[in-house]
């Protein structure tokens, strides 16, 4: 979990040009190694935040590439929220996030913090995300070769566990998807908005507003009652990688019923010991079966109803790599939520997948159910593959 850190023995930052710095001094004092960039730079870096330069938009606010006086292209992250957030507990987390570094993490360049505006200043990466490229609409140029999806695995993984198990405190990313995932030039994967989650009011977080998107991904546990450990991280983990092997979106309301929802049909075809025709088909059959099943099966693990069941990220790196076997006594059918998503979306009879227990257990908690339900029309439009 990100906490609050100490600063008592930090007194240096790093200004660039910004007007306030005066004022911002007394905000800043303990604050150190945090870039600040003033509004005036990055409305020249994004040609007055123009249309053309705006490349996507999240539940956190727009985004814009930018070049920077130093000639580096960026992705300037405008936070729509009206955060309720001091200045100081806002550098603060950026401070946390600004300390992170590691080959398959988005680097977070600086800030700006000027009036009400908090823009946050990244790394640009050439090639957008994997929910654009590898999931989107067929019209990516990129090709995701079996090589390709391996190193995307694996790069994923090493940047979670550094998240994990490398940080002090460990910093829990809670927002693990395809869009998070961006590519570099070379198709090296970048893992972006980790930390973010605490920069904005938590009613913006969590399952009521954020869900459409995300609801496929999300841990039951997390889903519902707002249990977040690392272990709904490594859930939303095992839900990409099976993605990325399939090449499928995890939920694709066009499909026939039973293989909307990705987790529930890959445990019919494990059960079937058919999981290597799950493998995407745009490869034509040029992949490493073994290598392929692994991963599914691993993405199986990951997805496992009960925390504890799931593997922390260096044990699944071990798993990746294939240093570890995967222990398939112990696999256990996973944890979904789409017995809620059954009562709105789909009026047919649950399969012989039995989630009872999840949706029985969390509809008296009261307004995150209500919420949860309320989002599901919603859910079915966002995530469906077009
Ligand atoms: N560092 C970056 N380099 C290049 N493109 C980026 C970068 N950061 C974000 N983007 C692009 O900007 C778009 C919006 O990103 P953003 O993180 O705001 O939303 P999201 O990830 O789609 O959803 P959410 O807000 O739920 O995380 C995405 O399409 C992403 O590909
Ligand atoms: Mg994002």
């Amino acid at each position: 979990m990100l906490e609050h850190r100490n600063f008592s023995s930090f007194n240096i930052f790093v200004c660039i040009d910004n007007p306030n710095k005066v004022e911002l001094q007394t905000e800043l004092s303990g604050v150190h190694n945090v870039n600040l960039y003033s509004y005036k730079k990055l409305r020249i870096a994004t040609d007055d935040f123009s249309q053309t330069n705006k490349i996507g938009e999240g539940g956190f606010g727009s985004v814009y590439k930018g070049k920077l006086k130093t000639g580096q292209m960026a992705a300037i992250k405008v936070l729509s929220s009206e955060s309720s957030q001091g200045l100081k507990e806002f550098l603060t987390e950026i401070q946390v996030i600004s300390d992170v570094e590691h080959e398959n993490l988005v680097k977070l360049y600086g800030c700006c913090v000027e009036g009400n505006q908090k823009i946050l200043v990244y790394n640009y990466l050439e090639n957008n995300s994997l929910a654009q490229t590898l999931l989107g609409n067929g019209h990516s140029r990129i090709q995701f070769s079996w090589r390709t999806r391996v190193n995307i695995c694996i790069g994923v993984a090493n940047g979670l566990a550094h998240l994990h198990e490398e940080m002090t405190p460990h910093i829990v990313h809670r927002d693990i998807k395809a869009s998070n995932i961006l590519l570099d030039k070379d198709l090296t994967p970048k893992i972006s908005d980790f930390g973010l989650a605490k920069l904005i009011p938590p009613e913006m977080t969590h399952v009521s507003t954020r869900v459409a998107g995300t609801l496929g991904y999300l841990a039951p546990e997390y889903a519902m009652v707002g249990k977040l450990t690392r272990k709904a991280d490594i859930y939303s983990f095992g839900v990409l990688l099976i993605e990325i092997v399939t090449g499928r979106c995890n939920t694709n309301m066009r499909l026939p019923t039973d293989e909307q929802y990705i987790l529930e049909r890959i445990w019919q075809l494990y059960k079937r010991r058919e999981l290597v025709t799950l493998v995407d088909t745009s490869l034509n059959g040029d992949f490493d079966a073994e290598q392929a099943c692994r991963f599914l099966k691993i993405g199986l693990l990951c997805t496992q109803d009960s925390p504890k069941l799931r593997p922390s990220m260096s044990a699944v790196i071990q798993l990746l790599s294939g240093e570890k076997n995967v222990d398939e006594n112990k696999l256990t059918r996973p944890g979904l939520i789409s017995d809620l998503m059954d009562m709105k979306v789909r009026p047919t009879p649950k399969t012989e997948l039995d989630f009872n227990h999840i949706s029985s257990s969390y509809t008296s908690s009261g307004s995150e159910h209500l919420d949860l339900t309320s989002s599901m029309a919603n859910f079915s439009q966002a995530t469906m593959v077009v």
